[in-house]
């Protein structure tokens, strides 16, 4: 059975006392903590900044996993990177240079990962994805927690799947919106490696068991 990964999304956390979900997560079976940030320009909505971050970095053990919803992400790669970030995550749609902004992701010592939005067919990525550790679906249109899962996703997983084996790469497919414990089997099966999950986790009356059904679905 191969190893989910969990990244729990901060999102749907309770901003107000946030110090007691980042316990939460630290005794989870979760992998990761994924942090969305926006910008109000690239997604309709702005959720949160470097201060944030540096904070979640201080109370969080586990890896974090950093979803950027900006435009022009590589101006920040510093910055990210001084938040304790684990994995960068940028929107194809929102580098130009991708390569580029890809290759100083990894210069500053963060895995690279490349998100799509639901109208963005997986073949884009056909010459970056040998050089990206992580692939992120997204299976809503990116700017809001709990919204509804786009069916279309499973065929972009398959598909996507089938072009990293083809490449013999060991890129990790990350899926994002709408993910809970009654579709993960299906997100799996049809080749995705980590799944993000904001409200089914953090809106559920005991999160722990959400993150452990998630982890061995
Ligand atoms: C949406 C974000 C997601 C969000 C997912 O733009 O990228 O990470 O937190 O929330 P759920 O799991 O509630 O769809
Ligand atoms: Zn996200």
């Amino acid at each position: 059975m191969k190893e989910i990964i969990v990244s729990p999304s901060l999102l749907s956390a309770d901003f107000g006392c946030l110090e007691k979900d980042l316990d939460m997560i630290n005794r989870s079976d979760a992998d990761w903590l994924h942090l969305d940030v926006m910008d109000g320009v690239f997604v309709p909505n702005i959720s949160f900044g470097f201060p944030i971050m540096k904070y979640v970095q201080k109370l969080c053990k586990k890896p974090l996993d950093v979803h950027l919803m900006i435009v022009q992400p590589e101006r920040y790669v510093a910055q990210v990177r001084d938040c304790g970030t684990m994995l960068m995550n940028v929107h194809y749609e929102a580098s130009t240079h991708l390569h580029r902004t890809v290759q100083e992701i990894h210069q500053a010592g963060m895995k690279a990962g490349v998100t799509l939005n639901p109208s963005t067919p997986v073949s884009v990525l056909e010459d970056i994805l040998c050089e990206i550790d992580m692939v992120l679906l997204m299976s809503v249109n990116p700017g809001f927690g709990g919204q509804k899962f786009i069916p279309r996703t499973i065929e972009k997983i398959k598909t996507l799947r089938e072009m990293i084996d083809k490449q013999g790469l060991s890129t990790i497919i990350q899926i994002d919106g709408g993910v809970n414990a009654e579709n993960a089997h299906t997100l799996i099966t049809a080749g995705a490696d980590s799944l993000v999950a904001g409200s089914a986790v953090f809106n559920a009356p005991d999160p722990l068991t959400v993150i452990r059904q998630l982890k061995n679905v």
